[in-house]
Protein backbone atom coordinates (compact mmCIF):
# COMPACT_ATOMS: atom_id res chain seq x y z
CA UNK A 1 0.00 0.00 0.00
CA UNK A 2 1.60 3.55 -1.13
CA UNK A 3 1.63 5.90 1.43
CA UNK A 4 0.22 9.36 0.91
CA UNK A 5 3.24 11.40 1.27
CA UNK A 6 3.22 15.11 0.99
CA UNK A 7 5.10 14.61 -2.38
CA UNK A 8 1.96 12.59 -3.77
CA UNK A 9 -0.47 14.81 -2.69
CA UNK A 10 1.68 17.89 -4.78
CA UNK A 11 0.85 15.97 -7.72
CA UNK A 12 -2.14 17.03 -8.15
CA UNK A 13 -3.31 19.96 -10.25
CA UNK A 14 -2.70 23.27 -8.59
CA UNK A 15 -4.75 25.36 -10.72
CA UNK A 16 -8.06 25.06 -8.80
CA UNK A 17 -10.07 25.41 -11.81
CA UNK A 18 -8.91 22.46 -13.57
CA UNK A 19 -9.65 20.21 -10.80
CA UNK A 20 -12.65 18.03 -11.32
CA UNK A 21 -15.01 19.27 -8.93
CA UNK A 22 -15.39 22.21 -10.37
CA UNK A 23 -16.13 20.97 -13.72
CA UNK A 24 -18.70 18.80 -12.56
CA UNK A 25 -19.87 21.90 -11.03
CA UNK A 26 -20.19 23.82 -14.16
CA UNK A 27 -21.44 20.44 -16.56
CA UNK A 28 -24.29 20.95 -13.23
CA UNK A 29 -24.97 24.03 -14.28
CA UNK A 30 -25.03 23.89 -17.79
CA UNK A 31 -27.11 21.26 -17.90
CA UNK A 32 -29.13 23.03 -15.36
CA UNK A 33 -29.56 25.91 -17.46
CA UNK A 34 -30.18 23.76 -20.72
CA UNK A 35 -33.16 21.77 -19.02
CA UNK A 36 -34.41 25.63 -18.04
CA UNK A 37 -34.31 26.17 -21.33
CA UNK A 38 -35.68 23.59 -22.98
CA UNK A 39 -38.69 23.42 -20.30
CA UNK A 40 -39.82 26.92 -21.04
CA UNK A 41 -39.44 25.93 -25.00
CA UNK A 42 -41.74 22.72 -24.18
CA UNK A 43 -43.97 22.64 -20.61
CA UNK A 44 -46.32 24.75 -21.92
CA UNK A 45 -47.46 22.53 -24.51
CA UNK A 46 -47.98 19.33 -22.40
CA UNK A 47 -50.20 21.36 -20.21
CA UNK A 48 -52.91 22.31 -22.82
CA UNK A 49 -55.45 23.50 -22.96
CA UNK A 50 -54.97 23.92 -19.32
CA UNK A 51 -58.47 22.76 -17.66
CA UNK A 52 -61.16 20.54 -17.94
CA UNK A 53 -64.38 21.81 -19.83
CA UNK A 54 -65.93 22.62 -17.14
CA UNK A 55 -63.47 24.41 -15.31
CA UNK A 56 -64.17 28.21 -14.06
CA UNK A 57 -63.80 30.34 -16.65
CA UNK A 58 -62.71 33.32 -13.82
CA UNK A 59 -59.72 30.71 -12.67
CA UNK A 60 -58.58 30.19 -16.65
CA UNK A 61 -58.52 34.09 -17.08
CA UNK A 62 -57.01 34.79 -13.76
CA UNK A 63 -53.99 32.03 -14.41
CA UNK A 64 -53.50 33.55 -17.60
CA UNK A 65 -53.11 37.35 -16.59
CA UNK A 66 -50.87 35.92 -13.99
CA UNK A 67 -48.95 33.28 -15.51
CA UNK A 68 -45.14 34.91 -16.09
CA UNK A 69 -42.95 33.99 -18.42
CA UNK A 70 -39.00 34.72 -17.99
CA UNK A 71 -37.12 36.39 -20.14
CA UNK A 72 -34.76 33.99 -21.08
CA UNK A 73 -35.90 35.46 -24.76
CA UNK A 74 -33.95 38.40 -24.78
CA UNK A 75 -30.71 36.00 -25.28
CA UNK A 76 -32.02 33.65 -27.75
CA UNK A 77 -34.24 36.44 -30.00
CA UNK A 78 -37.13 33.51 -30.69
CA UNK A 79 -39.54 34.67 -33.15
CA UNK A 80 -42.84 35.81 -32.28
CA UNK A 81 -45.88 34.24 -33.32
CA UNK A 82 -49.22 34.86 -34.54
CA UNK A 83 -52.26 33.15 -32.49
CA UNK A 84 -55.12 31.94 -34.87
CA UNK A 85 -58.01 31.84 -32.60
CA UNK A 86 -61.17 30.18 -34.60
CA UNK A 87 -64.51 31.07 -33.44
CA UNK A 88 -67.20 28.63 -34.52
CA UNK A 89 -69.92 26.64 -34.09
CA UNK A 90 -70.61 24.96 -37.32
CA UNK A 91 -67.72 22.86 -39.30
CA UNK A 92 -64.53 24.64 -40.61
CA UNK A 93 -65.59 24.24 -44.09
CA UNK A 94 -62.00 26.21 -45.09
CA UNK A 95 -59.93 24.11 -43.49
CA UNK A 96 -58.23 23.00 -46.69
CA UNK A 97 -57.71 26.38 -47.42
CA UNK A 98 -56.06 27.54 -43.96
CA UNK A 99 -54.03 24.15 -44.30
CA UNK A 100 -52.31 25.89 -47.19
CA UNK A 101 -52.09 28.96 -45.71
CA UNK A 102 -49.99 27.78 -43.13
CA UNK A 103 -47.70 25.31 -44.66
CA UNK A 104 -44.20 26.10 -43.67
CA UNK A 105 -44.53 28.43 -41.39
CA UNK A 106 -45.18 26.38 -38.04
CA UNK A 107 -42.57 28.29 -35.99
CA UNK A 108 -44.86 31.50 -36.37
CA UNK A 109 -48.13 30.46 -35.59
CA UNK A 110 -50.46 28.74 -32.91
CA UNK A 111 -54.09 27.60 -33.81
CA UNK A 112 -56.61 27.53 -31.05
CA UNK A 113 -60.38 26.66 -31.95
CA UNK A 114 -63.53 27.13 -29.71
CA UNK A 115 -66.52 25.04 -30.94
CA UNK A 116 -69.78 25.45 -29.61
CA UNK A 117 -70.30 21.87 -27.90
CA UNK A 118 -74.25 21.36 -29.18
CA UNK A 119 -73.59 21.25 -32.66
CA UNK A 120 -71.34 18.74 -33.26
CA UNK A 121 -67.41 20.49 -34.78
CA UNK A 122 -65.56 17.74 -36.30
CA UNK A 123 -62.09 18.19 -36.31
CA UNK A 124 -60.61 18.67 -39.56
CA UNK A 125 -56.99 17.44 -38.28
CA UNK A 126 -53.84 18.76 -39.94
CA UNK A 127 -52.75 21.66 -38.33
CA UNK A 128 -55.95 21.84 -36.29
CA UNK A 129 -55.41 17.96 -34.80
CA UNK A 130 -55.35 19.00 -30.84
CA UNK A 131 -56.17 22.48 -31.54
CA UNK A 132 -59.72 22.82 -29.61
CA UNK A 133 -59.99 24.36 -26.37
CA UNK A 134 -62.80 23.47 -23.33
CA UNK A 135 -65.90 25.61 -24.97
CA UNK A 136 -69.21 26.35 -24.01
CA UNK A 137 -72.41 27.19 -26.22
CA UNK A 138 -72.39 30.45 -27.94
CA UNK A 139 -75.61 32.24 -29.09
CA UNK A 140 -75.91 35.52 -30.49
CA UNK A 141 -78.22 38.41 -28.66
CA UNK A 142 -76.10 37.18 -25.61
CA UNK A 143 -72.55 37.86 -23.96
CA UNK A 144 -71.75 33.83 -24.42
CA UNK A 145 -69.78 34.90 -27.85
CA UNK A 146 -67.60 37.75 -25.48
CA UNK A 147 -66.98 34.73 -23.31
CA UNK A 148 -65.88 32.63 -25.94
CA UNK A 149 -62.97 35.07 -27.52
CA UNK A 150 -61.90 35.34 -23.64
CA UNK A 151 -61.73 32.22 -23.71
CA UNK A 152 -59.74 31.91 -26.74
CA UNK A 153 -57.32 34.52 -25.32
CA UNK A 154 -56.76 33.34 -22.62
CA UNK A 155 -55.76 29.69 -23.62
CA UNK A 156 -53.60 31.63 -26.40
CA UNK A 157 -51.61 33.81 -23.82
CA UNK A 158 -51.15 30.75 -21.40
CA UNK A 159 -50.15 28.16 -24.48
CA UNK A 160 -47.05 30.09 -25.46
CA UNK A 161 -45.21 33.24 -24.33
CA UNK A 162 -44.21 33.57 -28.10
CA UNK A 163 -47.66 34.24 -28.83
CA UNK A 164 -47.56 38.34 -29.63
CA UNK A 165 -50.47 38.97 -31.88
CA UNK A 166 -54.31 37.35 -31.19
CA UNK A 167 -56.16 37.14 -34.60
CA UNK A 168 -60.11 36.18 -33.53
CA UNK A 169 -61.43 34.20 -36.77
CA UNK A 170 -64.50 32.95 -37.79
CA UNK A 171 -65.98 30.01 -40.07
CA UNK A 172 -66.46 32.13 -42.52
CA UNK A 173 -63.17 34.05 -42.97
CA UNK A 174 -60.37 33.70 -45.64
CA UNK A 175 -57.15 34.99 -45.44
CA UNK A 176 -56.74 37.17 -48.96
CA UNK A 177 -52.68 37.29 -48.75
CA UNK A 178 -49.78 34.29 -47.83
CA UNK A 179 -48.71 33.76 -44.44
CA UNK A 180 -45.37 35.46 -45.07
CA UNK A 181 -47.28 39.01 -46.07
CA UNK A 182 -49.31 39.08 -42.87
CA UNK A 183 -46.54 37.43 -40.79
CA UNK A 184 -44.65 40.67 -42.30
CA UNK A 185 -47.21 42.96 -42.10
CA UNK A 186 -47.88 42.88 -38.67
CA UNK A 187 -44.37 42.58 -37.45
CA UNK A 188 -42.50 44.59 -39.81
CA UNK A 189 -41.86 47.81 -37.96
CA UNK A 190 -42.20 46.29 -34.66
CA UNK A 191 -38.54 43.63 -34.58
CA UNK A 192 -36.21 46.39 -34.63
CA UNK A 193 -37.15 47.38 -30.47
CA UNK A 194 -37.88 43.69 -30.02
CA UNK A 195 -33.98 42.45 -30.02
CA UNK A 196 -33.42 45.42 -27.03
CA UNK A 197 -36.52 45.19 -24.98
CA UNK A 198 -37.64 42.69 -22.41
CA UNK A 199 -41.47 42.94 -22.68
CA UNK A 200 -41.35 42.95 -26.98
CA UNK A 201 -44.74 43.40 -27.04
CA UNK A 202 -45.59 46.81 -26.34
CA UNK A 203 -44.93 48.53 -29.53
CA UNK A 204 -47.34 46.60 -31.68
CA UNK A 205 -50.53 48.04 -32.11
CA UNK A 206 -53.89 46.39 -31.85
CA UNK A 207 -56.14 46.42 -34.91
CA UNK A 208 -59.36 46.87 -33.65
CA UNK A 209 -62.26 49.05 -34.88
CA UNK A 210 -63.23 51.27 -32.63
CA UNK A 211 -66.29 53.96 -33.93
CA UNK A 212 -68.12 56.72 -31.59
CA UNK A 213 -71.13 57.05 -34.15
CA UNK A 214 -73.29 54.73 -35.37
CA UNK A 215 -76.88 54.31 -36.32
CA UNK A 216 -79.01 53.14 -33.15
CA UNK A 217 -75.83 53.32 -30.79
CA UNK A 218 -78.07 54.94 -28.12
CA UNK A 219 -80.36 51.95 -28.87
CA UNK A 220 -77.45 49.12 -28.29
CA UNK A 221 -76.59 51.33 -25.36
CA UNK A 222 -79.90 50.84 -23.30
CA UNK A 223 -80.67 47.23 -24.83
CA UNK A 224 -80.10 46.28 -20.74
CA UNK A 225 -82.37 48.74 -19.51
CA UNK A 226 -81.95 52.53 -18.96
CA UNK A 227 -78.90 53.45 -16.92
CA UNK A 228 -78.20 49.65 -16.94
CA UNK A 229 -74.52 50.75 -18.38
CA UNK A 230 -74.04 53.19 -15.78
CA UNK A 231 -71.93 54.02 -13.95
CA UNK A 232 -68.81 52.21 -15.48
CA UNK A 233 -69.86 52.65 -18.51
CA UNK A 234 -71.76 56.46 -19.34
CA UNK A 235 -72.61 56.65 -23.11
CA UNK A 236 -69.98 59.05 -24.15
CA UNK A 237 -67.02 56.10 -23.39
CA UNK A 238 -69.63 53.35 -25.26
CA UNK A 239 -68.43 52.44 -28.46
CA UNK A 240 -69.02 49.99 -31.39
CA UNK A 241 -66.69 47.82 -33.92
CA UNK A 242 -66.25 44.74 -35.76
CA UNK A 243 -66.07 41.40 -33.69
CA UNK A 244 -63.15 40.19 -35.42
CA UNK A 245 -59.84 42.27 -34.27
CA UNK A 246 -56.04 41.34 -33.84
CA UNK A 247 -55.21 41.98 -30.64
CA UNK A 248 -51.25 42.86 -29.15
CA UNK A 249 -50.10 40.89 -25.71
CA UNK A 250 -50.53 43.79 -23.60
CA UNK A 251 -54.46 44.23 -24.85
CA UNK A 252 -55.02 40.74 -24.80
CA UNK A 253 -54.20 40.79 -20.72
CA UNK A 254 -56.41 43.90 -20.34
CA UNK A 255 -59.02 42.07 -21.51
CA UNK A 256 -58.98 39.11 -19.39
CA UNK A 257 -58.25 41.19 -15.74
CA UNK A 258 -61.16 43.27 -16.73
CA UNK A 259 -64.06 42.53 -14.00
CA UNK A 260 -65.45 45.75 -14.52
CA UNK A 261 -67.16 46.62 -17.55
CA UNK A 262 -67.04 42.55 -18.44
CA UNK A 263 -69.62 42.69 -15.29
CA UNK A 264 -71.93 45.15 -16.75
CA UNK A 265 -71.93 43.64 -20.53
CA UNK A 266 -72.58 40.03 -18.83
CA UNK A 267 -76.18 41.72 -18.34
CA UNK A 268 -78.56 40.07 -20.61
CA UNK A 269 -80.25 41.91 -22.76
CA UNK A 270 -84.06 43.31 -22.31
CA UNK A 271 -84.19 44.71 -26.38
CA UNK A 272 -82.71 41.74 -28.29
CA UNK A 273 -82.61 43.27 -31.27
CA UNK A 274 -80.24 45.74 -30.77
CA UNK A 275 -78.31 43.18 -28.49
CA UNK A 276 -75.10 42.72 -29.99
CA UNK A 277 -72.12 42.78 -26.72
CA UNK A 278 -69.65 41.44 -28.39
CA UNK A 279 -69.06 44.55 -30.85
CA UNK A 280 -68.86 46.99 -28.27
CA UNK A 281 -67.77 45.16 -25.34
CA UNK A 282 -63.78 45.30 -26.87
CA UNK A 283 -63.90 48.15 -28.63
CA UNK A 284 -65.39 50.07 -25.23
CA UNK A 285 -62.91 48.42 -23.06
CA UNK A 286 -59.61 49.17 -24.72
CA UNK A 287 -60.75 53.13 -25.75
CA UNK A 288 -61.27 53.53 -22.12
CA UNK A 289 -57.92 51.62 -21.33
CA UNK A 290 -55.29 52.51 -24.14
CA UNK A 291 -57.12 54.48 -27.47
CA UNK A 292 -53.40 55.59 -28.55
CA UNK A 293 -52.44 51.57 -28.75
CA UNK A 294 -55.06 50.77 -31.02
CA UNK A 295 -55.17 51.19 -34.21
CA UNK A 296 -59.06 51.95 -34.59
CA UNK A 297 -59.33 49.66 -37.74
CA UNK A 298 -59.93 46.48 -38.58
CA UNK A 299 -58.27 44.14 -40.65
CA UNK A 300 -60.97 42.03 -41.34
CA UNK A 301 -63.17 42.96 -44.28
CA UNK A 302 -66.89 43.01 -44.28
CA UNK A 303 -69.16 43.62 -47.22
CA UNK A 304 -72.07 45.46 -45.10
CA UNK A 305 -74.11 46.32 -48.36
CA UNK A 306 -77.70 45.29 -48.27
CA UNK A 307 -76.89 43.33 -45.20
CA UNK A 308 -80.22 41.87 -43.62
CA UNK A 309 -81.62 41.24 -39.64
CA UNK A 310 -77.12 42.05 -38.49
CA UNK A 311 -75.79 39.60 -41.62
CA UNK A 312 -73.48 40.84 -43.64
CA UNK A 313 -73.36 39.97 -47.39
CA UNK A 314 -72.78 36.14 -47.72
CA UNK A 315 -70.33 35.64 -51.19
CA UNK A 316 -71.46 32.48 -53.34
CA UNK A 317 -69.24 30.79 -55.64
CA UNK A 318 -69.82 32.51 -58.69
CA UNK A 319 -68.78 35.54 -57.15
CA UNK A 320 -65.15 34.01 -56.24
CA UNK A 321 -62.97 35.68 -58.72
CA UNK A 322 -58.96 37.58 -58.91
CA UNK A 323 -60.80 40.66 -59.50
CA UNK A 324 -62.99 39.75 -56.42
CA UNK A 325 -59.42 39.53 -54.06
CA UNK A 326 -58.30 42.80 -55.64
CA UNK A 327 -61.42 44.66 -54.28
CA UNK A 328 -61.54 43.07 -51.00
CA UNK A 329 -57.62 44.04 -50.12
CA UNK A 330 -58.43 47.67 -50.63
CA UNK A 331 -59.68 49.93 -47.93
CA UNK A 332 -60.02 53.43 -47.76
CA UNK A 333 -57.17 54.19 -45.63
CA UNK A 334 -53.74 53.51 -45.85
CA UNK A 335 -53.96 49.66 -45.14
CA UNK A 336 -54.56 46.52 -46.57
CA UNK A 337 -57.08 43.72 -45.91
CA UNK A 338 -55.85 40.94 -44.34
CA UNK A 339 -58.54 38.71 -43.71
CA UNK A 340 -62.67 38.97 -45.02
CA UNK A 341 -65.75 37.02 -44.47
CA UNK A 342 -68.28 36.01 -45.21
CA UNK A 343 -68.01 33.30 -47.61
CA UNK A 344 -70.51 30.54 -48.00
CA UNK A 345 -69.10 26.92 -47.52
CA UNK A 346 -69.55 26.23 -51.39
CA UNK A 347 -67.17 28.82 -51.83
CA UNK A 348 -64.41 25.76 -51.12
CA UNK A 349 -63.39 24.71 -54.41
CA UNK A 350 -63.66 27.74 -56.14
CA UNK A 351 -61.14 29.73 -53.40
CA UNK A 352 -58.69 26.71 -53.85
CA UNK A 353 -58.38 26.55 -57.39
CA UNK A 354 -57.16 30.19 -57.35
CA UNK A 355 -55.86 30.15 -53.72
CA UNK A 356 -51.37 29.96 -55.42
CA UNK A 357 -52.15 31.97 -58.43
CA UNK A 358 -54.15 35.01 -56.47
CA UNK A 359 -54.79 34.87 -53.13
CA UNK A 360 -51.27 33.50 -51.71
CA UNK A 361 -49.46 35.39 -54.47
CA UNK A 362 -48.78 39.13 -52.91
C1 LIG B 1 -69.57 18.32 -39.33
O1 LIG B 1 -69.12 17.28 -40.17
C2 LIG B 1 -69.48 15.98 -39.74
C3 LIG B 1 -68.89 14.96 -40.72
O2 LIG B 1 -67.52 15.15 -40.83
C4 LIG B 1 -70.99 15.85 -39.70
O3 LIG B 1 -71.36 14.60 -39.18
C5 LIG B 1 -71.58 16.96 -38.81
O4 LIG B 1 -72.98 16.94 -38.85
C6 LIG B 1 -71.08 18.33 -39.24
N1 LIG B 1 -71.51 19.33 -38.29
C7 LIG B 1 -72.22 20.41 -38.63
C8 LIG B 1 -72.55 21.36 -37.52
O5 LIG B 1 -72.58 20.62 -39.76
C1 LIG C 1 -32.46 49.71 -28.86
O1 LIG C 1 -31.06 49.94 -28.93
C2 LIG C 1 -30.67 50.92 -29.87
C3 LIG C 1 -29.16 50.99 -29.93
O2 LIG C 1 -28.55 50.34 -28.87
C4 LIG C 1 -31.28 52.26 -29.45
O3 LIG C 1 -30.92 53.28 -30.38
C5 LIG C 1 -32.78 52.12 -29.40
O4 LIG C 1 -33.37 53.31 -28.94
C6 LIG C 1 -33.19 50.99 -28.47
N1 LIG C 1 -34.62 50.78 -28.56
C7 LIG C 1 -35.39 50.64 -27.47
C8 LIG C 1 -36.85 50.45 -27.73
O5 LIG C 1 -34.96 50.68 -26.34
C1 LIG D 1 -70.94 43.73 -51.56
O1 LIG D 1 -72.19 43.08 -51.61
C2 LIG D 1 -73.05 43.52 -52.66
C3 LIG D 1 -74.37 42.75 -52.55
O2 LIG D 1 -74.94 42.89 -51.29
C4 LIG D 1 -72.40 43.26 -54.00
O3 LIG D 1 -73.22 43.76 -55.03
C5 LIG D 1 -71.02 43.94 -54.04
O4 LIG D 1 -70.36 43.56 -55.23
C6 LIG D 1 -70.18 43.50 -52.86
N1 LIG D 1 -68.93 44.28 -52.87
C7 LIG D 1 -67.74 43.71 -52.88
C8 LIG D 1 -66.56 44.61 -52.85
O5 LIG D 1 -67.58 42.51 -52.84
C1 LIG E 1 -64.83 53.71 -49.08
O1 LIG E 1 -65.56 54.92 -49.02
C2 LIG E 1 -66.71 54.95 -49.86
C3 LIG E 1 -67.31 56.32 -49.79
O2 LIG E 1 -67.19 56.87 -48.52
C4 LIG E 1 -67.69 53.86 -49.40
O3 LIG E 1 -68.81 53.83 -50.24
C5 LIG E 1 -66.99 52.51 -49.44
O4 LIG E 1 -67.83 51.51 -48.91
C6 LIG E 1 -65.70 52.55 -48.64
N1 LIG E 1 -64.98 51.30 -48.83
C7 LIG E 1 -64.45 50.64 -47.81
C8 LIG E 1 -63.70 49.44 -48.21
O5 LIG E 1 -64.47 51.02 -46.66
Amino acid sequence: MAKLTPKALNKKPLNPLLSTPILVYLALILSLLLILFLSQQHLSQFSFPFSSPDANDLTLFRRATTHTTTHIFTLIKPKPKIAFLFLTNSNLTFAPLWEKFFVGNNHLFNIYVHADPTTYVASPGGVFQNRFIPSKPTKRYSPSLIAAARRLLASALLDDPLNQYFALISQRCIPLFSFQFIYNYLFKNQLKSFANSSEFNLLYPSYIEILSEAENLNIRYNARGENVMMPEVPFEDFRVGSQFFILNRKHTKVVLRDQKLWNKFQIPCTNKYYCYPEEHYFSTLLSMEDLKGCTGFTLTRVNWTGAVYGHPHLYTPAEVSPELFRQLRVSNWSYSYLFARKFSPECLAPLMNIADDVIFRD
